[in-house]
Protein backbone atom coordinates (compact mmCIF):
# COMPACT_ATOMS: atom_id res chain seq x y z
CA UNK A 1 0.00 0.00 0.00
CA UNK A 2 1.98 2.93 -1.42
CA UNK A 3 0.85 6.13 -1.76
CA UNK A 4 1.16 9.82 -1.35
CA UNK A 5 -0.03 10.08 2.32
CA UNK A 6 2.05 6.55 3.15
CA UNK A 7 4.96 9.04 1.82
CA UNK A 8 4.04 11.71 4.49
CA UNK A 9 3.71 9.85 7.41
CA UNK A 10 6.55 7.08 6.57
CA UNK A 11 4.04 3.60 7.17
CA UNK A 12 2.89 0.92 5.59
CA UNK A 13 -0.94 1.94 5.95
CA UNK A 14 -2.77 5.32 4.87
CA UNK A 15 -4.14 4.93 8.56
CA UNK A 16 -4.24 7.41 11.39
CA UNK A 17 -4.85 7.07 14.49
CA UNK A 18 -6.98 10.47 15.28
CA UNK A 19 -5.43 12.53 18.10
CA UNK A 20 -7.57 12.61 21.12
CA UNK A 21 -7.39 14.76 24.26
CA UNK A 22 -5.86 12.73 26.89
CA UNK A 23 -6.59 9.18 25.37
CA UNK A 24 -3.42 9.26 22.69
CA UNK A 25 -0.44 8.99 24.75
CA UNK A 26 2.43 6.86 24.28
CA UNK A 27 1.69 3.40 24.40
CA UNK A 28 -1.28 4.07 22.14
CA UNK A 29 0.21 5.70 19.73
CA UNK A 30 2.98 3.12 19.32
CA UNK A 31 0.94 0.16 19.20
CA UNK A 32 -0.80 1.62 16.44
CA UNK A 33 2.62 2.69 14.72
CA UNK A 34 3.66 -1.03 15.21
CA UNK A 35 0.61 -2.22 13.59
CA UNK A 36 1.21 -0.26 10.12
CA UNK A 37 -0.72 2.60 10.91
CA UNK A 38 0.47 6.27 12.13
CA UNK A 39 0.28 6.63 15.92
CA UNK A 40 -0.12 10.18 17.30
CA UNK A 41 0.29 11.44 20.99
CA UNK A 42 -2.11 14.39 21.51
CA UNK A 43 -0.47 17.86 22.76
CA UNK A 44 -4.27 19.12 23.80
CA UNK A 45 -4.35 19.09 27.56
CA UNK A 46 -0.92 17.64 28.25
CA UNK A 47 1.80 19.63 30.29
CA UNK A 48 5.79 20.00 28.37
CA UNK A 49 6.60 17.06 31.00
CA UNK A 50 4.07 14.64 30.16
CA UNK A 51 4.45 15.42 26.46
CA UNK A 52 8.42 14.78 26.86
CA UNK A 53 7.48 11.28 28.75
CA UNK A 54 4.77 10.22 26.33
CA UNK A 55 6.91 10.64 23.38
CA UNK A 56 10.31 8.81 24.81
CA UNK A 57 7.59 6.03 25.91
CA UNK A 58 6.62 5.64 22.13
CA UNK A 59 10.42 5.76 21.06
CA UNK A 60 10.74 3.25 23.46
CA UNK A 61 8.02 0.83 22.68
CA UNK A 62 8.59 1.76 18.36
CA UNK A 63 11.09 2.43 15.78
CA UNK A 64 8.04 3.26 13.24
CA UNK A 65 7.17 6.81 12.55
CA UNK A 66 4.40 8.48 14.79
CA UNK A 67 3.04 11.76 15.32
CA UNK A 68 2.29 14.88 17.21
CA UNK A 69 -0.88 16.95 17.05
CA UNK A 70 -1.18 20.69 18.53
CA UNK A 71 -4.71 22.18 18.24
CA UNK A 72 -3.29 25.61 17.45
CA UNK A 73 -5.75 27.92 19.53
CA UNK A 74 -4.15 25.91 22.58
CA UNK A 75 -1.70 28.35 24.23
CA UNK A 76 0.78 25.02 24.22
CA UNK A 77 0.57 24.43 20.58
CA UNK A 78 4.10 26.50 19.94
CA UNK A 79 5.57 24.87 22.44
CA UNK A 80 4.81 21.28 21.71
CA UNK A 81 5.77 21.96 18.18
CA UNK A 82 9.38 23.13 19.29
CA UNK A 83 8.98 19.21 21.61
CA UNK A 84 8.40 17.30 18.64
CA UNK A 85 11.26 19.16 16.63
CA UNK A 86 13.56 18.52 19.31
CA UNK A 87 12.75 14.70 19.47
CA UNK A 88 12.82 13.92 16.49
CA UNK A 89 9.04 13.67 15.15
CA UNK A 90 9.09 13.85 11.18
CA UNK A 91 5.27 14.60 10.72
CA UNK A 92 2.78 16.82 12.45
CA UNK A 93 -0.86 17.30 12.48
CA UNK A 94 -2.11 20.58 13.20
CA UNK A 95 -5.99 21.38 13.55
CA UNK A 96 -8.62 24.31 15.38
CA UNK A 97 -6.93 27.31 13.41
CA UNK A 98 -5.03 28.73 10.98
CA UNK A 99 -1.85 26.66 9.73
CA UNK A 100 -0.65 30.16 8.73
CA UNK A 101 0.45 31.15 11.77
CA UNK A 102 2.51 27.85 12.73
CA UNK A 103 3.27 26.34 9.28
CA UNK A 104 6.75 29.00 8.65
CA UNK A 105 8.24 26.90 11.58
CA UNK A 106 7.10 23.25 10.63
CA UNK A 107 8.54 24.10 7.42
CA UNK A 108 11.86 25.14 8.67
CA UNK A 109 12.52 22.24 10.88
CA UNK A 110 11.99 20.09 7.56
CA UNK A 111 8.74 18.34 9.10
CA UNK A 112 5.75 17.30 7.11
CA UNK A 113 2.12 18.67 8.32
CA UNK A 114 -1.57 17.66 7.69
CA UNK A 115 -3.76 20.02 8.51
CA UNK A 116 -7.29 19.16 9.58
CA UNK A 117 -10.22 21.02 7.93
CA UNK A 118 -14.05 20.83 7.51
CA UNK A 119 -15.05 23.41 4.93
CA UNK A 120 -13.70 23.45 1.33
CA UNK A 121 -12.79 27.16 2.53
CA UNK A 122 -10.64 26.00 5.18
CA UNK A 123 -9.00 23.44 2.64
CA UNK A 124 -8.08 25.72 0.06
CA UNK A 125 -6.76 28.34 2.94
CA UNK A 126 -4.41 25.19 4.23
CA UNK A 127 -3.34 24.23 1.02
CA UNK A 128 -1.90 28.05 0.33
CA UNK A 129 -0.25 28.23 3.30
CA UNK A 130 2.11 24.92 2.18
CA UNK A 131 0.57 22.13 4.01
CA UNK A 132 1.42 18.52 2.68
CA UNK A 133 -2.07 17.22 2.95
CA UNK A 134 -5.47 17.79 4.62
CA UNK A 135 -7.26 15.82 6.69
CA UNK A 136 -11.16 16.30 6.24
CA UNK A 137 -13.30 15.85 9.17
CA UNK A 138 -17.05 15.51 8.16
CA UNK A 139 -19.88 16.34 10.47
CA UNK A 140 -20.64 12.91 12.22
CA UNK A 141 -17.25 12.97 13.81
CA UNK A 142 -16.19 12.38 17.23
CA UNK A 143 -14.89 16.01 19.05
CA UNK A 144 -14.81 18.78 17.43
CA UNK A 145 -16.70 18.93 14.18
CA UNK A 146 -17.25 21.82 11.38
CA UNK A 147 -20.02 24.82 11.95
CA UNK A 148 -21.20 23.88 8.18
CA UNK A 149 -22.79 20.25 8.81
CA UNK A 150 -20.85 18.47 6.19
CA UNK A 151 -20.24 15.45 5.83
CA UNK A 152 -17.53 13.34 5.07
CA UNK A 153 -19.38 11.87 1.56
CA UNK A 154 -20.09 15.08 0.47
CA UNK A 155 -16.76 17.10 2.06
CA UNK A 156 -13.76 14.39 0.26
CA UNK A 157 -15.13 14.27 -3.16
CA UNK A 158 -15.41 18.12 -3.17
CA UNK A 159 -11.50 18.74 -1.68
CA UNK A 160 -10.31 15.90 -4.12
CA UNK A 161 -11.58 17.68 -7.23
CA UNK A 162 -10.23 21.11 -6.00
CA UNK A 163 -6.88 20.11 -4.46
CA UNK A 164 -3.54 19.30 -5.73
CA UNK A 165 -2.57 17.92 -1.86
CA UNK A 166 -4.10 14.51 -0.95
CA UNK A 167 -6.86 14.63 1.11
CA UNK A 168 -7.14 12.06 4.54
CA UNK A 169 -10.94 11.23 5.20
CA UNK A 170 -12.07 11.19 8.96
CA UNK A 171 -15.85 11.31 10.78
CA UNK A 172 -17.73 8.22 10.74
CA UNK A 173 -15.13 5.70 9.32
CA UNK A 174 -14.75 2.36 11.63
CA UNK A 175 -14.32 -0.66 9.59
CA UNK A 176 -13.08 -1.97 5.79
CA UNK A 177 -16.75 -0.62 4.98
CA UNK A 178 -15.36 2.99 5.86
CA UNK A 179 -12.63 2.84 4.73
CA UNK A 180 -13.00 1.22 1.05
CA UNK A 181 -15.90 4.22 0.70
CA UNK A 182 -13.33 7.01 1.98
CA UNK A 183 -10.88 5.28 -0.89
CA UNK A 184 -14.01 5.70 -3.66
CA UNK A 185 -14.52 8.92 -2.58
CA UNK A 186 -10.98 9.99 -3.62
CA UNK A 187 -9.73 10.05 -0.33
CA UNK A 188 -5.65 8.59 0.21
CA UNK A 189 -5.68 8.30 3.92
CA UNK A 190 -8.36 7.89 6.88
CA UNK A 191 -8.19 8.86 10.46
CA UNK A 192 -10.07 7.19 13.17
CA UNK A 193 -11.23 8.32 16.72
CA UNK A 194 -13.81 6.75 18.03
CA UNK A 195 -13.14 3.31 17.22
CA UNK A 196 -9.72 3.43 19.15
CA UNK A 197 -11.86 4.39 22.49
CA UNK A 198 -13.55 1.62 22.51
CA UNK A 199 -9.96 -0.90 22.25
CA UNK A 200 -9.15 -3.11 25.41
CA UNK A 201 -5.88 -0.96 26.13
CA UNK A 202 -7.27 2.45 25.97
CA UNK A 203 -6.89 4.02 29.58
CA UNK A 204 -10.77 5.58 28.67
CA UNK A 205 -13.23 4.28 31.36
CA UNK A 206 -14.90 1.21 30.84
CA UNK A 207 -18.63 2.72 31.13
CA UNK A 208 -17.13 5.29 28.06
CA UNK A 209 -16.13 1.78 26.06
CA UNK A 210 -19.24 0.76 26.94
CA UNK A 211 -21.63 3.44 26.05
CA UNK A 212 -20.26 3.16 22.75
CA UNK A 213 -21.10 -0.63 22.29
CA UNK A 214 -24.86 0.53 23.47
CA UNK A 215 -24.43 3.88 21.34
CA UNK A 216 -27.75 3.62 18.48
CA UNK A 217 -28.01 5.39 15.70
CA UNK A 218 -29.56 8.29 17.60
CA UNK A 219 -27.37 8.23 20.42
CA UNK A 220 -24.85 11.33 19.52
CA UNK A 221 -25.37 14.94 19.48
CA UNK A 222 -23.92 18.56 18.94
CA UNK A 223 -22.95 20.88 21.78
CA UNK A 224 -21.53 24.30 21.77
CA UNK A 225 -23.22 25.08 17.95
CA UNK A 226 -22.76 28.63 18.57
CA UNK A 227 -19.34 28.19 20.35
CA UNK A 228 -16.90 25.42 19.04
CA UNK A 229 -19.38 22.55 18.06
CA UNK A 230 -18.41 19.27 19.61
CA UNK A 231 -19.87 15.79 18.98
CA UNK A 232 -21.05 13.56 22.15
CA UNK A 233 -22.52 10.79 23.48
CA UNK A 234 -25.94 12.03 25.15
CA UNK A 235 -26.07 11.62 28.63
CA UNK A 236 -27.62 13.41 31.48
CA UNK A 237 -24.96 16.18 31.67
CA UNK A 238 -24.76 16.37 27.61
CA UNK A 239 -28.68 17.21 28.03
CA UNK A 240 -28.54 19.63 30.56
CA UNK A 241 -25.54 21.65 28.88
CA UNK A 242 -27.17 21.21 25.00
CA UNK A 243 -29.04 24.66 25.34
CA UNK A 244 -26.34 27.06 22.93
CA UNK A 245 -26.05 29.35 25.80
CA UNK A 246 -24.88 27.35 28.55
CA UNK A 247 -22.96 25.73 26.20
CA UNK A 248 -21.56 28.76 25.33
CA UNK A 249 -20.54 29.84 29.14
CA UNK A 250 -19.10 26.29 29.60
CA UNK A 251 -15.25 25.99 29.29
CA UNK A 252 -15.20 22.36 29.25
CA UNK A 253 -17.41 21.90 25.71
CA UNK A 254 -14.81 24.83 24.62
CA UNK A 255 -11.86 22.93 26.07
CA UNK A 256 -12.70 19.67 24.03
CA UNK A 257 -14.69 17.71 26.18
CA UNK A 258 -14.05 17.29 29.27
CA UNK A 259 -11.02 15.49 31.22
CA UNK A 260 -13.86 13.83 33.54
CA UNK A 261 -13.88 11.36 30.28
CA UNK A 262 -10.55 9.81 31.86
CA UNK A 263 -11.56 9.69 35.75
CA UNK A 264 -15.43 10.75 35.79
CA UNK A 265 -18.77 8.76 35.56
CA UNK A 266 -20.85 7.89 33.22
CA UNK A 267 -23.33 10.67 33.60
CA UNK A 268 -21.51 13.43 34.23
CA UNK A 269 -18.56 13.07 31.57
CA UNK A 270 -18.90 14.79 28.69
CA UNK A 271 -17.70 11.57 26.31
CA UNK A 272 -16.58 13.52 22.90
CA UNK A 273 -17.80 9.91 20.18
CA UNK A 274 -19.15 10.09 16.53
CA UNK A 275 -22.12 8.74 14.67
CA UNK A 276 -19.64 5.90 13.89
CA UNK A 277 -20.45 4.50 17.82
CA UNK A 278 -23.61 3.01 16.37
CA UNK A 279 -21.68 0.43 14.40
CA UNK A 280 -18.70 0.02 16.75
CA UNK A 281 -19.75 -3.62 18.62
CA UNK A 282 -17.04 -5.05 19.79
CA UNK A 283 -14.19 -3.80 22.31
CA UNK A 284 -10.94 -4.31 20.37
CA UNK A 285 -7.70 -4.49 20.77
CA UNK A 286 -5.42 -1.43 19.47
CA UNK A 287 -2.93 -3.48 17.17
CA UNK A 288 -5.94 -5.68 15.73
CA UNK A 289 -7.89 -2.37 14.79
CA UNK A 290 -6.04 -1.76 11.34
CA UNK A 291 -4.93 -4.83 9.94
CA UNK A 292 -8.69 -5.62 10.60
CA UNK A 293 -9.90 -3.31 8.62
CA UNK A 294 -7.30 -4.00 5.47
CA UNK A 295 -8.48 -7.10 5.31
CA UNK A 296 -11.42 -6.36 5.51
CA UNK A 297 -11.30 -3.85 2.79
CA UNK A 298 -9.44 -6.30 0.45
CA UNK A 299 -12.55 -8.66 1.00
CA UNK A 300 -15.05 -5.89 -0.12
CA UNK A 301 -12.73 -4.74 -3.00
CA UNK A 302 -13.13 -7.83 -5.06
CA UNK A 303 -16.58 -8.66 -4.29
CA UNK A 304 -17.02 -4.85 -5.93
CA UNK A 305 -14.65 -6.04 -8.68
CA UNK A 306 -16.65 -8.84 -9.12
CA UNK A 307 -20.14 -6.58 -9.10
CA UNK A 308 -18.56 -3.96 -11.66
CA UNK A 309 -17.29 -6.54 -14.37
CA UNK A 310 -20.55 -8.74 -13.89
CA UNK A 311 -22.15 -5.50 -15.09
CA UNK A 312 -20.36 -5.39 -18.04
C1 LIG B 1 -12.46 11.65 22.73
C2 LIG B 1 -12.02 12.43 21.52
C3 LIG B 1 -11.06 13.43 21.68
C4 LIG B 1 -10.57 14.13 20.56
N1 LIG B 1 -9.57 15.07 20.72
C5 LIG B 1 -9.01 15.67 19.62
C6 LIG B 1 -7.89 16.54 19.74
O1 LIG B 1 -7.38 16.82 20.83
N2 LIG B 1 -7.37 17.09 18.58
C7 LIG B 1 -7.88 16.81 17.35
O2 LIG B 1 -7.37 17.30 16.33
N3 LIG B 1 -8.94 15.96 17.21
C8 LIG B 1 -9.50 15.38 18.31
N4 LIG B 1 -10.54 14.48 18.14
C9 LIG B 1 -10.97 14.08 16.78
C10 LIG B 1 -10.23 12.78 16.33
O3 LIG B 1 -8.85 12.99 16.25
C11 LIG B 1 -10.72 12.25 14.97
O4 LIG B 1 -10.43 13.15 13.94
C12 LIG B 1 -12.22 11.96 14.97
O5 LIG B 1 -12.55 11.23 16.14
C13 LIG B 1 -12.59 11.15 13.72
O6 LIG B 1 -13.95 10.83 13.71
P1 LIG B 1 -14.54 9.42 14.28
O7 LIG B 1 -14.66 9.62 15.76
O8 LIG B 1 -15.85 9.29 13.59
O9 LIG B 1 -13.56 8.35 13.94
C14 LIG B 1 -11.08 13.82 19.27
C15 LIG B 1 -12.07 12.83 19.13
C16 LIG B 1 -12.53 12.13 20.23
C17 LIG B 1 -13.58 11.05 20.03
Amino acid sequence: MKNRITEILGTQYPLILGPMRLITLGEMAASVSNSGGFGQIGASGASAEMLRDEIEKAQKMTDKPFGLNMPIYRPNAFEALEIAIEMGIKTVTTSAGNPAKIIGRIKEAGLKVLHKVSTVKMALKAQEAGVDGVIATGFEAGGHVGRENITTLCLIPQLVDILDIPVVAAGGIGDGRGLIAAFALGAQGVELGTRFVCTRECASPDWYKEAIIRATDSSTLVLGKEAMPIRVLKNKKALEVADPEKAREDERIKSGGDDAYVDGDAEQAIMPAGQVASVIKQIKGIAEVFPDMVKEAKTISSELNRFFKEDD
